[in-house]
């Protein structure tokens, strides 16, 4: 790709970047939320027409307009946002539209075929499901294999990863990483986009940076190094801070007793929280944490147990209960979660907390959007301005936006499961400061992250789950990555 430029109205997404691929290469492109790195592979991808630049595969000018022209030319495309029809089988999505039909004056769909062909394609990702599970019932990891699969099926040369683990645990996203290494060795190139670093660092064999829409640099293999590469993205320091908190004096605030959740109806957990303490919890994925979150907010009410916020019992059978005692949740799946994709990113933004702003029953629009506009900046959200319609921000822009409405709220106890997912480096530590700030304004804040050093850095204790059990409850003083893990896998 040769001085690609890419205009939006108002917004300059790519100004004249160019991008090397070699056969059986792993080119890593990082770059902060809206630095270009979706635009850059859409354009790819026959999404998006570039206003000025020209592409070359072996050396030879190709025109791409739609996305069937980029899977001719051998381009496979793995979306930040999954593209699986959760209704059909795994065969069935992965020869969507272009199923081998039986002779015979029926013209049915060779079924016998495009199961027998999956199942191949399932057996070299070493992914063990039948071609005939529905989608729906598959995890997220899964659900990417499938989409993998997919590529692979249409003999993909060039395979792009638009942040292929973000919703990935530790394990899926080793043996993710195994599949994209032996595709390397077959020869496949692969663009690999991701906010987590130790995985560039792990399998690229060149980054390449964006800041801004425009490049910023390339690393080398030998070149790579973490610090590096933030370097380069964010064009300043970052400096890591934690504000170690003193042991809090009450975890009595807001106390969970013996409760059970219907995935682990013969387990309980019991733990509780001070005012203005940030309490981590850990765990691999399915440990049931979002379980227990889900039973305190009331979106799937918990079995029994008792749950008490300032001594007094609570009885939380759906979420409008959990937010009229001060409670709430705020989902890993955020996408689902209130944004409101027309409206613009103030509207988004003061959306909860709407009647802060108004004086004599009229909104006083110009301190709504004083605080909108605070919000975006301490958040970096970037746009042209707040007017902006969220639908037009890149991914992790309109996570932060979710997360800025939330932050807004008042709130005596918030859950905040999977905070920082798919955002950038930058963004993350403006969010822990206001993490930091809730408690520091009295707010019990639980923070449920399967990112170890998401959870070393913000917690005051880290409780740890593993299979529904609450299998320790760390105080900061004695957290570390081996004693969480320890605990995480079930010993004691
Ligand atoms: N359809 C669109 N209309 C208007 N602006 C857009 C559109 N798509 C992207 N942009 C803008 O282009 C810029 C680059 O966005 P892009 O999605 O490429 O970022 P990204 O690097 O992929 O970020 P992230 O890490 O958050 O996914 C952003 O400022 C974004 O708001
Ligand atoms: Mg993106």
């Amino acid at each position: 790709m040769q001085g690609i430029s890419k205009r939006f109205p108002g917004v300059i997404a790519l100004n004249n970047v160019s991008l090397e691929v070699y056969p059986g290469e792993i080119v890593a492109l990082v770059g902060e939320n809206g630095a270009g790195k979706s635009t850059l592979m859409k354009t790819l991808g026959g999404i998006h027409q570039p206003d000025e630049g020209t592409i070359k595969i072996n050396g030879e000018t190709v025109t791409i307009q739609n996305v069937n022209d980029s899977m001719g030319l051998g381009i496979g495309f793995i979306h930040q946002e999954l593209n699986v029809f959760p209704n059909l089988d795994v065969a069935a999505n992965v020869f969507l539209g272009r199923e081998p039909l039986s002779g015979g004056l029926l013209k049915l769909i060779n079924r016998t075929k495009i199961e027998a062909q999956t199942d191949v394609l399932l057996k070299r990702l070493g992914v063990d499901v039948s071609p005939r599970t529905p989608l729906s019932e598959l995890s997220i990891a899964q659900q990417q294999m499938v989409e993998i699969a997919k590529a692979l099926s249409l003999n993909t040369r060039l395979l792009i990863m638009d942040e292929p683990t973000s919703s990935l645990t530790l394990a899926e996203t080793t043996r993710l990483l195994q599949v994209v290494k032996d595709l390397r060795a077959q020869g496949v190139s692969i663009i690999y986009i991701s906010h987590r670093l130790g995985e560039v660092t792990e399998i690229a064999d060149r980054v390449v940076v964006l800041r801004d829409g425009a490049n910023a640099g390339t690393l080398t293999r030998e070149e790579i190094t973490h610090d590096r590469m933030v370097t380069l993205m964010v064009g300043r320091e970052l400096q890591h801070v934690h504000q170690a908190k003193e042991a809090n004096a009450n975890p009595n605030y807001f106390v969970v007793e013996n409760l059970q959740t219907k995935r682990y109806p013969n387990q309980s957990v019991s733990f509780g929280v001070g005012k203005g303490e940030v309490l981590g919890v850990s765990g691999l994925i399915g440990a049931g944490r979002s379980e227990v979150a889900q039973a305190l907010f009331g979106v799937e009410p918990a079995l029994g147990g008792r749950i008490l916020l300032g001594g007094e019992e609570l009885h939380i059978k759906s979420s409008q209960d959990a937010i009229k005692h001060g409670i709430c949740l705020i989902p890993e799946d955020r996408r689902h979660l209130g944004l409101v994709m027309d409206w613009t990113i103030q509207d988004n933004t003061t959306l909860a907390t709407l009647t802060d702003y108004a004086k004599a029953g009229l909104i006083d629009f110009a301190a709504e959007n004083k605080v909108a506009i605070e919000m975006s900046q301490k958040l970096r959200v970037k746009a042209p301005s707040v007017a902006a319609k969220v639908s037009q921000l890149s991914g992790g822009n309109q996570q932060k936006v979710v997360l800025a409405k939330w932050l807004l709220q008042k709130l005596k106890v918030i859950i905040f499961d999977e905070p920082t997912r798919g955002i950038d480096i930058g963004a993350k530590s403006e969010i822990y400061d206001l993490i930091n700030q809730l408690a520091a304004d009295g707010t019990a804040v639980i923070v449920i992250s399967s990112d170890l050093e998401e959870i070393l850095r913000i917690s005051d204790r880290v409780a740890v789950m593993h299979e529904g059990k609450l299998t320790g409850i760390l105080p900061r003083a004695e957290c570390s990555e081996e004693a969480i893990m320890r605990f995480a896998v079930g010993s004691h």
